[in-house]
Order: C-alpha cells, then sequence, then structure tokens
C-alpha cells in the first residue's frame, strides 16, 4: 500500500524533527503532526521558523522548506486520524510518578490515550506505528484496545523505534546507522504494512541499512540500545574516579581502550554524569520489567548502571564543596551550561539541575549561563525537584544572558555542558573578575588545563 497521508500524534523532540525529514523526503505524502499542547503548535507554526520550540541544528531550514507544502502543524487530532493512511504515535513515555512501578515502570497513559482516539475516530483501515519507546510487547496492548474498541476497521501495529540523538538529530535522521521496523511478519497483512513503511524510508535511506523485525525484537532492542549507550558512559565514569585516585587520566584510557576494535571509541567520553529524557527513564524501565518476569540479577546488573551516574553527579558536586574548603555556604558559583547535552534546548535530567541542587542544599548562591536555556526553563527544572521553596529558588539563581557575568566575583566556576562556545571565552577576562582563589571545575574535559593553570586558575577536571 502506498502512504499518502501521515499523521503523527506527539510534536516533542522525536514528532517534530523525524516527521519534518519525512516531509522534506517525501514530497509526495502529506505528513500533519499534531500536539494537544496549543503554544507548542503554535510554536511549530510561528512565521518565523527560527521560533520553532525545538533547537536542533539544521532544523528550521527543513521546516521551512516543508512547512505548508506538505507538512503541517495543527491540534486536530481527530482530523488527522481520520485522514491518515498510517499514524506514528510519538508522545512521551516518562518514568511513572504515582502506583505500583513508581519512579521505575514507563508511564503509559499517553499511549494508551492514543490508542482510544485512533479506535473511536478511525473509520477506515490504518497502520499504527510506534515511535515512542515503549516496553516490549505494549504493542500487544495497543491491538487489544484497537480491536476491542474500534469501528471493525483493520488496524496494522508496526514498532518503528526512533535512535536519533538530540544536538544531531537531522544527521542522525538524514544518515542513520540503521531503522528498525517490527511488524507481525508471519502474516500477508503484516508484510504489507512493514513494506508499506521500508518504502518511505527507503526514500533516502540505502535498504541494506533498513532492518526489520518481529515487533517484539523491535522494541526491545530501542531499551537495549539505550542501555548499552548508557552502561559505556557510566563504565567510563566509574573509571574516572579511579583516575583521579591513581594519576591516570581519564582521556588517556578512553583513547588506549577504544582504539581496540572490539571495544570501540565512541561514548566513552568521561562527564559529570549523562542526562537526558531517555537514558535514565529507559534502563528503569528495563529493570521494572526485568524485575516483573523474576529476572532479579538482570534487574540488578541494569540498575548499576542509573546508580553509578547518580554517584558522579553527586561526587562532582561534593567536589566542589570540600575544594571550596569544605564550605559553598553564601559563596556564588558560576554555571556554565545548563542543558544536558550541547547544541540543543532540552533540559531533562541534565546534570547540571542535580548538581545546582546539592550546591543550593549547602546554601550557595548560583548564576547560570546556558546559550539556549531560557530562565524559566531553569526554575522549573529546580521547582520540579521540590528541595525548597519556589520563592529560594528564584531568590539564591540567577540566569545570565553571558558567560561573564557568570564568572563575575565568583568563588567558582563549573562547566557542566560542553558547548563549543566555551571553549573560545576570554578566560583571562573570567579570571580576572573573579574573586581568589578562582577555582574552575570541569566537568566535560573540556578545557586545557595547562592553559588554565597558566592564568590562574584552580583546576579540577572529571578523571584528571
Ligand atoms: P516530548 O515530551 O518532547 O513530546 C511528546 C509530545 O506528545 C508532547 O508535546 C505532548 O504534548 C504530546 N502528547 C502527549 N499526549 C498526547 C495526546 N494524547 N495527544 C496529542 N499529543 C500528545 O517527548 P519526546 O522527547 O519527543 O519523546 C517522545 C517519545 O520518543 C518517548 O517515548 C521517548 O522515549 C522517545 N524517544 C525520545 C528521544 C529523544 O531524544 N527525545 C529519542 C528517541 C526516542
Ligand atoms: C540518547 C541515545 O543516544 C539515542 O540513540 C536515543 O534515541 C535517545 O537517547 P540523547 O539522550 O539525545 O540520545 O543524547 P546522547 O548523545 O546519547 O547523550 C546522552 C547523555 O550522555 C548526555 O548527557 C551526554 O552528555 C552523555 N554522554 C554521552 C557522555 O557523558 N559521554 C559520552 O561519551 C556520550
Amino acid at each position: 500500500m502506498k502512504i499518502k497521508n501521515i499523521c503523527c500524534i506527539g510534536a516533542g523532540y522525536v514528532g517534530g524533527p523525524t516527521m519534518a525529514v519525512i516531509a522534506q523526503k517525501c514530497p509526495e505524502i502529506n505528513v500533519t503532526v499534531v500536539d494537544i499542547n496549543e503554544n507548542r503548535i503554535a510554536a511549530w507554526n510561528d512565521e518565523d521558523v527560527n521560533n520553532i520550540p525545538i533547537y536542533e541544528p539544521g532544523l528550521s531550514e527543513i521546516v521551512a522548506e516543508a512547512r505548508d507544502r506538505n507538512l503541517f502543524f495543527s491540534t486536530d487530532v481527530d482530523e488527522a486520524i481520520d485522514k491518515a493512511d498510517m499514524i506514528f504515535i510519538s508522545v512521551n513515555t516518562p518514568t511513572k510518578t504515582y502506583g505500583i512501578g513508581k519512579g521505575m515502570a514507563a508511564d503509559l497513559k499517553f499511549i494508551e490515550l492514543c490508542a482510544r482516539q485512533i479506535a473511536r475516530v478511525a473509520k477506515s483501515d490504518k497502520i499504527v506505528v510506534e515511535k515512542s519507546t515503549l516496553p516490549v510487547r505494549t504493542a500487544q496492548a495497543l491491538k487489544n484496545i484497537l480491536e476491542n474498541t474500534g469501528n471493525g476497521v483493520n488496524f496494522q501495529i508496526l514498532s518503528n523505534p526512533e535512535f536519533l540523538a538530540e544536538g544531531t538529530a537531522v544527521d542522525d535522521l538524514l544518515n542513520p546507522d540503521r531503522v528498525l521496523i517490527g511488524g507481525d511478519i508471519d502474516s500477508t497483512e503484516g508484510k504489507e504494512a512493514v513494506s508499506s513503511l521500508v518504502e518511505i524510508y527507503a526514500n533516502w535511506i540505502p535498504k541494506e541499512r533498513i532492518l526489520t523485525t518481529n515487533v517484539w525484537s523491535s522494541e526491545l532492542s530501542k531499551l537495549t540500545a539505550n542501555a548499552f549507550l548508557a552502561q559505556r558512559v557510566s563504565s567510563i565514569n566509574a573509571m574516572s574516579e579511579l583516575c583521579e585516585k591513581t594519576g591516570a587520566d581519564v582521556n588517556e584510557v578512553a583513547k588506549a581502550v577504544g582504539m581496540d576494535s572490539r571495544i570501540g571509541s565512541k561514548f566513552l567520553k568521561s562527564s559529570v554524569g549523562f542526562g537526558g529524557s531517555c537514558f535514565q527513564k529507559d534502563i528503569l524501565n528495563l529493570v521494572y520489567i526485568s524485575k516483573s518476569l523474576g529476572l532479579n540479577e538482570v534487574a540488578d546488573y541494569w540498575e548499576q548502571v542509573i546508580l553509578m551516574n547518580d554517584h558522579q553527579k553527586r561526587r562532582f558536586a561534593a567536589n566542589i564543596v570540600k575544594t571550596l574548603f569544605n564550605t559553598v555556604s553564601g559563596k556564588k558559583i558560576g554555571v556554565l551550561g545548563w542543558a544536558f547535552k550541547k547544541d540543543t534546548n532540552d533540559t531533562r535530567e541534565s546534570a547540571a539541575i542535580y548538581v545546582t541542587d546539592y550546591l543550593l542544599n549547602e546554601q550557595a548562591e548560583i548564576t547560570v549561563y546556558d546559550p539556549k536555556v531560557k530562565a524559566e526553563q531553569v526554575y522549573a527544572d529546580l521547582d520540579y525537584l521540590n528541595s525548597r521553596p519556589e520563592e529560594e529558588n528564584r531568590k539564591r539563581v540567577k540566569v545570565v544572558n553571558s558567560p561573564y557575568e557568570a564568572g563575575d566575583k565568583a568563588h567558582a566556576v563549573a562547566v557542566l555542558t560542553e558547548w563549543d562556545e566555551f571553549v573560545e571565552l576570554n578566560w583571562d577576562d573570567i579570571y580576572k573578575n573573579m574573586l581568589k582563589p578562582a577555582f574552575l571545575f570541569d566537568g566535560r574535559r573540556l578545557l586545557d588545563r595547562k592553559e588554565k593553570e597558566k592564568i590562574g586558575f584552580e583546576f579540577y577536571a572529571i578523571g584528571n
């Protein structure tokens, strides 16, 4: 079946960029991205394409090219479902904050709402594609809802997890290592559904990179990939602590180890801890699934990746306190970078939030600079932790528009996101305006130790 109309439910970090690229590469397909968040849709439709709600290098150009040609953003979810031959579900699947599985299981309420809405609205056969990251066997639940509450129409369910990383989303979508499509490959209808999605991607991706599997393998592969990636970061971060105690340098260790072709060099960059909306949530989900199946050793194994990450964030913050003569009370500390990695405005689970919270508990005064994150987001992130009254967060944390302001009269500066611009700063000027001794903490191994020590900084870097 040749797909003519696509609907994507969820206009977030995944739905927006993936659909923009499909629309750009398949001008003959109409793509409508819908969301219940009116502000988000209004921002996607903003006349000035630089105001789209998600910052990703190269994304605004693609949106400018395809928007209102064959790419549309709307809040009319019913209409888009009705028209579509293929519906991508790209809604959020956060960790549950209540009830059974609280703090671990994925909250599937948004997914279920989508399924019920599709079942209610659909009058013609649809292919429903799981784009969100889901626990293995979610497709079974979707099938039950769709088949038992629908209008007698036929639904095929595919799993097509997204592997893009934020900050490089456009490149990852244009040139992915692989695209994974899981479907009911034992039935003719299932095979047809799989091939209609393969045909869409084949417009720009070589067929040998489009992998088809059964639904369960596809669902589980996504959780597995994120668990493996996060595990590499926790592994190198574990070594960073050992390096600091022994005189080894974690960058040198990572290089030496990564040149072994069996290990590979990627994802071995030691840091203040991984963040982002996916790693922690997906591993917790994996731990929960394993526990539910009675696989306690499997659950414990993966949980350690999270425990190590929490430890890394905490020990970075604790080291700041210890180094500043065991107290940061009333001391100004400049935080450079709030996003969870460079080239994104996303702050979900960013290490900066937890390091700042720790320092605020020690009564520090914090000044934050991030090139892409707005002040209201910084406050929302801190308020969400519920560690202190909201007024206190506003009183003790200032968000400024320049990195130099963040360093002005500060006892210490901490680099928490690896934004390129931080390398190029006039560090002499920052040093001059700081209190002495001027402490500089590099949570990203971004800065050159010798240069900074020559300026006069007391310099501390992860794993060195
Ligand atoms: P997001 O929060 O940025 O976007 C989700 C959007 O869905 C929100 O705008 C929300 O308003 C909307 N939504 C929720 N329920 C809805 C409903 N019933 N009807 C219409 N809209 C609804 O989330 P995201 O980062 O895009 O992630 C989406 C999914 O993709 C998650 O499962 C995530 O694990 C997965 N994923 C994310 C990334 C990433 O880098 N962010 C990468 C791969 C996979
Ligand atoms: C991740 C997965 O990489 C992606 O495939 C999936 O689709 C979504 O989750 P994302 O969270 O956007 O993507 O970014 P990623 O590049 O994986 O970085 C995650 C975190 O790990 C960031 O905080 C990053 O700074 C940190 N990281 C990554 C390290 O500390 N060291 C590394 O070597 C790599």
